[in-house]
């Protein structure tokens, strides 16, 4: 996978990108990253990039000009490294949520194009002509698209074959089932007087994934009902709930009785 980033600040990007499990995947060679400054596309001595917004009001749009020219500069670098075929991605608070989705399909692909925008956002004719797709990370907006950005690469170079120390993990996490993930626990088994669910120190395997579909099935329910609404459920989930439902009132009104 390679990706190529457009953004006035490759240096946040690149000093993000290289920590952890992204970082690694970067030194192993499954993916690597590219950043275009649309700086070192400008034409003037000040390598202006922003405007003031026809129509007026606040703040400055960033031109067209330069940003398509390192675009261009983009697809080309994918291009000579023999990647034809990339989606080019303006991370925008308007795009469409980003969801497990979208960043499975984009990781099945050879390369990504990014766009970062700053200021009031980019001139509407650049996005219209070089834009493929525009995600959203959550109905907020922040000063720029670099940590969109981030966020969409940390995700989907997880997905991506050989990157995690092991594999079943982003099998069983949030969102991949349309479900949300179970809880976890390690040692100690006692902290602060509370304890690790007994079922989870018995060693049946069958009865611990019953139990964590359980918890999954019922954290989803209580956090993200629309996942359940989108989804639906089996029969054998349904059940699993009813049961997740009622222990949790029995827990709740043995803990009244307890005040
Ligand atoms: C200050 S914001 C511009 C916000 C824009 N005027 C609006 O109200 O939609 C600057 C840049 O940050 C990025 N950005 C801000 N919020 C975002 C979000 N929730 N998801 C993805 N990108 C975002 C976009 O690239 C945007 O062009």
């Amino acid at each position: 996978m390679r990706i190529e980033i457009v953004t006035l600040f490759p240096e946040m990007v690149e000093a993000a990108a290289c920590y952890g499990v992204t970082g690694r995947a970067l030194n192993k060679g499954i993916w690597t990253l590219n950043c275009r400054n649309p700086r070192d596309f400008a034409t003037d001595s000040y390598r202006t990039v922003d405007d003031r917004p026809y129509g007026g009001g606040p703040g400055m749009v960033m031109t067209a000009e330069p940003l398509g020219k390192a675009l261009r500069a983009a697809r080309e670098g994918l291009r000579a490294a023999g990647i034809d075929t990339a989606p080019v991605v303006h991370l925008s608070a308007q795009g469409e949520p980003l969801t497990h989705r979208r960043v499975v399909e984009l990781s099945a692909g050879q390369g990504i194009v990014l766009l970062a925008g700053r200021y009031e956002g980019v001139d509407e004719r650049l996005l219209e002509r070089e834009v493929d797709l525009e995600f959203a990370v959550g109905d907020f907006v922040v000063s720029g698209g670099e940590l969109p950005a981030l966020l969409l690469i940390d995700a989907v170079v997880r997905q991506l074959p050989g990157v995690l120390n092991d594999e079943q993990s982003k099998v069983e996490e949030s969102f991949v089932d349309g479900l949300l993930d179970c809880p976890h626990y390690t040692r100690p088994e006692i902290y602060e007087g509370r304890t690790v669910p007994p079922v989870l120190l018995g060693g049946d395997h069958s009865a611990i994934a019953r139990w964590r579909r359980k918890q999954g099935l019922g954290r989803t329910w209580l956090r993200r009902p629309d996942l359940l609404t989108a989804r639906g459920m089996s029969e054998e989930e349904t059940s699993l709930l009813k049961e997740y439902l009622s222990e949790l009132i029995q827990t709740s009104d043995e803990g009244k009785e307890e005040q």
